[in-house]
C-alpha cells in the first residue's frame, strides 16, 4: 500500500465527463481531494463528452455541482478557481477510433510537458453497454498498456447476470492485467464500512465472541426513502437484488464474515471474502420462495408528501414486474457461522433511510434474576450505523439504580460527530485517492464478482420462471411486504426497524422471543 506522498503525477480521463455520476460524485470529490491536498502537483483531468458544450460552460455546470452536491457545502471561490485548471473537456465520439487517437495526442504532450511519463486513469462513467467498447479501444490505440502505471474503473452494474458478468471480465481481462481493473462498489469506501474491518480486527475484545457460539443473528438492512427517481430505464431492468443485494449487501456480508486477513494488501482480503462467498449457501429454486420475498411499491406518503405507485413512474409500464424491495435469509456454511441466521433487507420508497448492520447475541445460558426482572432481559445487541447516522453501539443490560435489583438495557455509543471533529471523506474521495495510489483493496476482484453472480442468480431464475402474482404489495412508506415479516418471525424474530440506530432501543424493536 502506497502513502499519499507518494503520489505520482496523474491523469484522470473520465468517460461520461458530462454525465450525472460525473456531475454528482466524481468532480465534487476530486474538487474535494484538491481542496485537502490529495492530488498530485501535476494533474489533469481529461473530461470526455459528446456534447458540444465550452470550457467555460462546462466549468460553470460543474462548479454549480460542486456547490450542490459536495460535503462541504458551497465551493470556495478561490479554491474551485486553482481546481478548474486542472479540467480539460474533450468533445469526443467514444466509438470512433479517432477520439483515441486525440487522447493520445494529450497524453503525449503532457508527458513531454511534465518530463515523465504519468499515470492514466481510465474512468467508465457512462452506461454499461459501453465498456467494451471503449476498452477495446483503448487497448486498440496502444494507450492503456502500463501495468503499472494505467489503470481503468469500471462502475456498477458489473454485468447483468453471471454470463454478462464473466464476458465483460474476459473482455477487460483481454487488454488489461487483473491490478489494472478497479471495479467499484461505492459502499465499500464509505467510513462506517470501513470501520468494520476496524473494528473487527483492531480490537481483541470482539473477535472471541464473533461466532456461532455466541451471535443468534444477524440483520443488515439499506433502506431508502426515494423511489425509482429518473432511472427508470436502467433500474426496469436490474430491480433490488442486483442493484443492492448482488454487490453493496454481499460486500456487508463479507466484512461481517471473514477471517482475519494476514495484513489488508488487496489480496488478502479478497481472498478473505471471497471465501465468505463461496461458503454462502445457494438456494434451489423452492429454496428461494422460502427464503427470499420481493416486494413494488404502490403509492403512499413519504415525508407528508403523497407519491406514486413503482407502475405510475415515468418510464416504466403499467405491467412492471421489476421488484423494488428484497428481503432475505442468508446462511454462511462454515465453521464460523453455521445455522446463524442472516436477513437482509433492502427497498425503495420506504418509511426511513436507513443503513445498518445489527448482531444479535444470544441469550445468557443461565439467568439467576428472579423471574419478573428476567422480563426485561434483552439480548445484547452491536449496531453499527452506516447512514445518516454513523457509529457504533453496544446494547447491554446493567443493573438500575435503586434498593432493589432490577435490570436495565443501556447503551454504549460511539458516534462519528461526537468523536471526530472533520468530516469524513465521502465514499468516491476515498475510492478515486486509492486508484491513484493503486491500492485495490476496497474494490471487487473478477472472482468476487462472479462469485456474488452464482449466489443471485438461483434467485432471479426461480422469479423469472414464476413472476410475481400480487405487485404492487406494499405502500410507499411503509417497511415493505408483509411476507417480509412473516419471513422473519417464522423463527421467532422481528425485524429491528432502527429509524435512528444510535438511538436508546426501545422494547418493541426486539422480538417478542427475546423480551
Ligand atoms: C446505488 C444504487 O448503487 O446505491 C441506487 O444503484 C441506490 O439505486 C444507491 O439508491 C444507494 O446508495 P447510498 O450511498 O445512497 O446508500
Amino acid at each position: 500500500m502506497k502513502s499519499i506522498s507518494e503520489l505520482e503525477p496523474t491523469m484522470l480521463t473520465i468517460f461520461g465527463g458530462d454525465g450525472d455520476l460525473t456531475w454528482r460524485k466524481l468532480i465534487p470529490a476530486l474538487y474535494n481531494l484538491f481542496v485537502d491536498g490529495f492530488l498530485p502537483e501535476k494533474f489533469k483531468i481529461l473530461s470526455v463528452d459528446m456534447k458540444d458544450i465550452s470550457q467555460k460552460d462546462y466549468n460553470k455546470r460543474h462548479y454549480e455541482g460542486v456547490n450542490k452536491f459536495s460535503r462541504r457545502g458551497k465551493a470556495d471561490k478561490k479554491q474551485w478557481s486553482k481546481f478548474e485548471q486542472h479540467i480539460v473537456y474533450v468533445k469526443a465520439d467514444i466509438t470512433n477510433d479517432k477520439s483515441y487517437d486525440d487522447l493520445n495526442k494529450i497524453y503525449n504532450e503532457t508527458d513531454k510537458e511534465w518530463d515523465e511519463d504519468a499515470s492514466r486513469i481510465f474512468y467508465m462513467a457512462v452506461s454499461p453497454h459501453f465498456i467494451k467498447e471503449i476498452a477495446s479501444h483503448l487497448g486498440k490505440a496502444g494507450i492503456a498498456g502500463n501495468c503499472d502505471k494505467h489503470r481503468i474503473v469500471v462502475e456498477k452494474p458489473f454485468g447483468h447476470d453471471l454470463k454478462s458478468a464473466q464476458d465483460l471480465n474476459n473482455v477487460l481481462q483481454g487488454i488489461f492485467s487483473e491490478n489494472q481493473i478497479y471495479r467499484i462498489d461505492h459502499y465499500l469506501g464509505k467510513e462506517t464500512v470501513q470501520n468494520i474491518l476496524a473494528f473487527r480486527f483492531a480490537n481483541a475484545l470482539f473477535e472471541p465472541v464473533w461466532n456461532r457460539n455466541f451471535i443468534e443473528q444477524i440483520q443488515i438492512n439499506v433502506s431508502e426513502q426515494v423511489g425509482v427517481e429518473n432511472r427508470a430505464s436502467y433500474y426496469e431492468h436490474a430491480g433490488a437484488v442486483r442493484d443492492m443485494i448482488q454487490n453493496h449487501i454481499l460486500q456487508l456480508i463479507c466484512l461481517i464474515g471473514m477471517e482475519p486477513p494476514v495484513d489488508l494488501g488487496a489480496d488478502n482480503v479478497r481472498d478473505k471474502k471471497l471465501e465468505v462467498l463461496h461458503a454462502i449457501r445457494r438456494f434451489s429454486e423452492d429454496k428461494v420462495y422460502k427464503n427470499v420475498v420481493r416486494g413494488q411499491y404502490g403509492k403512499g406518503w413519504i415525508k407528508g408528501d403523497e407519491v406514486k405507485a413503482y407502475h405510475d413512474e415515468e418510464k416504466v409500464g403499467k405491467e412492471s414486474l421489476t421488484e423494488t424491495f428484497a428481503a432475505a435469509r442468508f446462511y454462511i456454511d462454515n465453521w464460523r457461522w453455521q445455522g446463524v441466521p442472516i436477513y437482509v433487507r433492502t427497498g425503495k420508497r420506504l418509511q426511513e433511510k436507513t443503513s445498518y448492520i445489527s448482531i444479535q447475541f444470544k441469550e445468557v445460558p443461565h439467568k439467576i434474576f428472579p423471574s419478573g426482572v428476567r422480563q426485561l432481559l434483552h439480548p445484547n445487541l452491536m449496531v453499527f450505523s452506516i447512514q445518516p447516522q454513523m457509529g457504533i453501539r453496544i446494547h447491554f443490560q446493567a443493573k438500575k439504580t435503586g434498593l432493589d435489583m432490577r435490570l436495565k438495557p443501556v447503551d454504549m455509543i460511539f458516534n462519528y460527530s461526537d468523536s471526530y471533529r472533520n468530516d469524513p471523506p465521502d465514499a468516491y474521495e476515498t475510492l478515486l485517492n486509492d486508484v491513484m495510489l493503486g491500492d485495490a483493496t476496497l474494490f471487487m476482484r473478477s472472482d468476487q464478482i462472479e462469485e456474488s453472480w452464482r449466489i443471485i442468480m438461483p434467485i432471479l431464475d426461480a422469479w423469472v420462471n414464476n413472476p410475481p402474482q400480487k405487485f404492487p404489495n406494499y405502500q410507499s412508506g411503509s417497511w415493505g411486504p408483509p411476507e417480509a415479516d412473516a419471513l422473519i418471525a417464522h423463527d421467532g424474530f422481528f425485524w429491528h426497524n432502527f429509524t435512528q440506530p444510535l438511538e436508546i432501543v426501545s422494547e418493541a424493536m426486539l422480538g417478542a422471543k427475546n423480551k
